[in-house]
């Protein structure tokens, strides 16, 4: 195992009725008045709005409202959260919502601090330099926004879905309430359960490196998610299992603990998975559920020390019991695709409306930068291969 420091910044106030802390929470990190992100809608609808701005009138906390923030964030929203926040005088952040509207909330904590266009901070231009302060309120869990460093946001013409990261982009609290997640539709619900789990497979599956905390914790939160997805399917409102999902969303990406110590933060599905939400504004989860078992045939074939970690995936999160390793390879996808089966994740790109002609151009953009890759390397050629096999799978 590879030395690491490991520091959690972010606080979190996890169950049921938690938000009653967002105003001494905002008191305590500096804030009077608020920029208030929220996304499409849904918090007025489900009530978490009231919530919310009964707990500011409480604690006497001014605020300003950023809404419209969509799935697959853009740029022009972020823009819009600087001119507010600065227009307004606003001293802190607060995102209300999935990960889009975290993911916005943190861009425009960067650029605040800024003089330049924000799009320099996510294209490593210029670098983050003191972000104005942010809380969240999860109301879907999924990309593990709410404990982590980083942000997703899609700019220019060709919607290029651009990272931000850095350490004091961690919210300084998320209010975790399970019971705030009982309206997020189907869809939604499971694409986010498809996400943990892809955050769990790509800090998994990297080269053997003894760090066997970290794995044997990973595979934990791989079965959980594994068993209490589905139960959501069955009950929108079943509160273990939307907490535990919820829970396991944190910690999937809370300081990367599960890589701590493991080479490579590559997470190759995902750059993958971008394009195609790019391309076609997919949700993010399911872009993930797409590629999976291709990423994975593709790297066994490219890289044969690779079998032996999926087999001990099959193995020990799936219950597989064959003892040959190829075997057990072979049963743990089937389980897996089984799996997104199960959750009403499409199983092919074909499935998904994804036109064939466009697969070439789908891997160019994916490794325009460079190859990536953790166990094996994925240039321009293999990327195509690895959509191939995602077409019709
Ligand atoms: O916009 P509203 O009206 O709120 O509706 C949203 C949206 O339509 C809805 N929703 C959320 N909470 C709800 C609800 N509907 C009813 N009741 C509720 N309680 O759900 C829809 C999807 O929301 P979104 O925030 O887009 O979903 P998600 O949390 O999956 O976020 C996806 C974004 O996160 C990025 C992705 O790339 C994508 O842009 N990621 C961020 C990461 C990070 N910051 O570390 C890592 C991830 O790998 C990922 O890349
Ligand atoms: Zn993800």
């Amino acid at each position: 195992m590879d030395n690491f420091i490991y520091s959690i910044p972010t606080r979190a106030y996890f169950g049921r009725g938690q938000v009653a802390n967002l105003g001494s929470a905002v008191r305590e990190f500096g804030g009077s008045k608020v920029l208030l992100a929220y996304g499409g809608g849904s918090i007025k609808r489900n009530g978490i709005l009231d919530e919310v701005l009964a707990e500011f009138d409480k604690e006497g906390i001014a605020h300003v409202e950023l809404s419209g923030i969509k799935p697959n964030p853009r740029i022009e929203s972020v823009e819009e959260g600087i001119s507010l926040y600065r227009q307004h005088g606003c001293d802190f952040i607060l995102a209300v919502g999935g990960g889009s509207t975290l993911d916005a909330a943190k861009a425009i904590a960067a650029g605040v601090s800024y003089s330049g266009p924000v799009l320099d901070l996510l294209t490593g231009v210029a670098a983050i330099n003191s972000p104005a302060p942010l809380g969240t309120i999860l109301t879907m869990a999924g990309t593990g926004s709410e404990m982590d460093a980083g942000g997703v946001i899609t700019a220019g013409e060709d919607n290029k879905k651009l990272v931000i990261m850095h350490p004091e982009l961690n919210p300084r609290f998320s209010i975790l309430d399970p019971a705030y997640t009982f309206t997020v539709p189907a869809l939604h619900s499971m694409a986010g359960c498809a996400d943990i789990l892809c955050h769990l497979m790509e800090q998994y599956f990297t080269p053997e490196s003894g760090a066997d905390v970290q794995d044997r914790m990973n595979e934990g939160l791989m079965k959980v998610v594994l068993e209490h997805g589905p139960r959501i399917l069955a009950n929108p409102e079943d509160y273990d299992a939307r907490a535990n999902i919820m829970w396991a969303s944190s910690m999937a990406l809370s300081g990367f603990q599960l890589l701590l110590g493991k080479p490579g933060f590559k997470f190759p599905i995902h750059y993958l998975g971008h394009e195609l939400s790019s391309l076609y504004d997919m949700t993010h989860g399911v872009t993930l559920a797409l590629l999976t078992p291709a990423w994975m045939r593709h790297t066994v074939e490219a890289n044969p020390d690779a079998l032996a970690v999926f087999a001990r995936f099959a193995r020990n999160v799936f219950d597989v019991k064959q003892k040959d390793e190829r075997a057990a390879f072979e049963a743990g996808i089937d389980a897996l695709i089984q799996y997104y089966r199960t959750i009403g994740m499409p199983v092919s790109l074909e499935a998904a409306g994804v036109e064939e002609e466009r697969l070439e151009y789908l891997a160019e953009k994916a490794t325009e930068n460079g190859e990536l890759g953790i166990l094996s390397s994925i240039g321009k050629a293999q990327a195509l291969a690895i959509y191939q096999t995602a077409y019709r799978q």
